[in-house]
């Protein structure tokens, strides 16, 4: 059984897939040990309790300095004794401890093609805003590993998804979601969860 964290900033529409994923039955052999909010009014955790899984915050403004807030951030997630760490919107850096002890089993789902609209600074509605100024017809979503870089991780799955004409950043966000994040980040921990990826010199195969 994958033992999994769930790290969260928002809404948590992402960890609703995998909860839902993980019920019906399209996410086997998994389970939420926990879902950890750098934010304690992210709707996310209202979703945890609902669905029974235990649910903390562990907040940057809680704690004196950013070293502090890393170790309980990572003392958080070592208590869960997760197998895997799953980013689904978490807005917070990752302690370079954290992905050393992680290593290659921390992935992070972005709103766009990966190597575009991403890096420092490129989250949220500002992915899309950028992907409509250059007027790209096509978009989509990624799923990766997370190393030290800001989305420069190994490349796990990636599906695209139309840009029509007319998008506005939030039409293009939901229609990305729907079509994209909450299918490949699902299905990425089901493979993960059956010993089907394999990662060699930063290359992902699905066996
Ligand atoms: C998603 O678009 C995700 O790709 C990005 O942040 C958003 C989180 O949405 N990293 P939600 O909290 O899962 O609803």
């Amino acid at each position: 059984m994958l033992k999994i964290v769930v790290c969260v900033s928002g809404g948590g529409t992402n960890l609703q897939a995998i909860i839902d994923g993980i019920a019906d039955g399209t996410i086997t052999n998994t389970e939420i040990v926990g879902v950890i909010s750098n934010n304690k009014n992210a709707y996310a955790l209202e979703r945890a309790k609902k669905a029974g899984i235990s649910a903390v915050c562990i907040s940057p403004k809680d704690y004196e300095t950013r070293e502090i807030f890393n170790d309980a951030l990572l003392n958080g997630v070592l208590s869960l004794k997760p197998d895997l760490i799953v980013l689904a919107g978490f807005l917070v850096n990752i302690p370079p401890q954290m992905i050393q002890a992680f290593r290659n089993r921390i992935i992070n789902i972005h709103p766009s093609l990966i190597p575009s609209f991403c890096g420092v600074g490129c989250y949220g509605l500002k992915v899309h805003e950028k992907a409509l100024a250059r007027g790209v017809k096509v978009s989509g979503a990624t799923v990766h590993f997370v190393d030290e870089g800001t989305d420069t991780g190994p490349i796990i799955m990636q599906k695209a998804v139309e840009v029509m004409q007319g998008d506005t950043p939030e039409v293009l966000q939901r229609r990305i979601m729907e079509q994209a994040e909450w299918v490949i980040l699902p299905k990425t921990i089901d493979l993960l969860a059956n010993g089907k990826i394999l990662v060699e010199d930063n290359a992902v195969y699905i066996k």
